[in-house]
């Protein structure tokens, strides 16, 4: 405990839902003036979208941020504050901010998109908050937290991941990237239709960061993507761990914050999933 009577853990996470409410309302009212934000609409790639919002939404978080802990480092997709998104890199502590998780989403009026506001402590997930201000069923909207041995929550109620052991039951989710054009690319169209074989039913809602959190709270059994970034997998990634799930890659031998493949579910599930699913470097796994 500190002299303010909270410990770094509690300080941070009080920090972490103050800026996923402001910043979740910097979202909504961008929403609320959408032909402004139709027009404030650039493209990062052939697909990839970012608004004015993101920009926005990132900035509050990042100023925030270095008010409060101002030696921790910070990960930022849009690099507004943060040259190249990074700062202090070799900081103990690392933020990792998405403002805007499902702009797509977003720009088309789809309620599925979130503020995501990870901190790694030396590389690994620590602490997660995942803000849905159109979710819920309150005005505030829905807020997931939580880190690996410090339990997760949804609206400040307890959350633990499914029991379902058997893929026959299953309820999953995954997503498709951004740069599915590109040379060599695993589209994950092939996985979809092998697993969709296995399982009772398989959603793609357009936010890894939300996505993630459903596996948290029980609703998904599992969730898988290529190609994802630090950004979209942090705080999603302490959440899951925290309401006892477990976290793998799809054959990648790198630590999955990093290496573009993640497959997270309930733990039992991963290992009924994970041979119908291709990685972004290996075949197909022997069953
Ligand atoms: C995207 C979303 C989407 C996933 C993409 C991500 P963005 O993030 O998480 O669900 O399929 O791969 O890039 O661009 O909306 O922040
Ligand atoms: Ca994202
Ligand atoms: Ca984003």
């Amino acid at each position: 405990m500190t002299a303010a009577g909270l410990d770094l853990y509690s300080q941070a996470l009080e920090l972490a839902l103050d800026l996923a409410r402001g910043a979740g309302a910097i979202l909504k009212a961008h929403l609320e003036g959408r032909g402004r934000e139709e027009r404030s609409l650039a493209f990062k790639g052939r697909r990839e979208l970012v608004t004015a919002a993101d920009k926005q939404a990132e900035t509050f978080l990042v100023e925030g941020i270095q008010r409060k802990f101002p030696g921790h480092g910070i990960l930022a997709e849009e690099g507004v504050l943060t040259p190249a998104g990074v700062s202090h890199q070799d900081a103990e502590f690392t933020w990792v901010l998405d403002p805007l998780d499902g702009t797509t989403n977003f720009v088309h009026g789809h309620p599925f998109f979130a503020v995501s506001i990870g901190v790694l402590r030396a590389g690994e997930p620590w602490l997660g908050v995942i803000h849905a201000p159109l979710l819920g069923g309150c005005d505030g909207g829905d807020f997931f937290h939580g880190g690996p041995g410090e339990g997760s929550f949804l609206n400040g109620a307890p959350i633990q991941v499914s029991r379902n052991a058997r893929l026959q039951d299953a309820i999953v989710a995954t997503g498709f990237s951004y740069n599915r054009n590109e040379q060599g690319v695993n589209t994950n169209l092939d996985n979809f239709g092998r697993a969709l074989m296995q399982v009772r039913g398989i959603r793609r809602c357009g936010s890894a960061a939300l996505d993630l959190a459903q596996v948290a709270a029980g609703r998904y059994d599992a969730f898988w993507e290529m190609y994802l970034q630090p950004y979209d997998v942090a705080a999603g990634m302490a959440i899951v761990l925290g309401a006892g799930g477990a976290i793998a890659t799809l054959g990648s031998t790198g630590d999955p914050v990093h290496c573009e493949e993640i497959l997270a579910s309930n733990g039992v599930i991963t290992r009924e999933l994970l041979p119908f699913l291709e990685g972004k470097h290996q075949g197909l796994r022997p069953r």
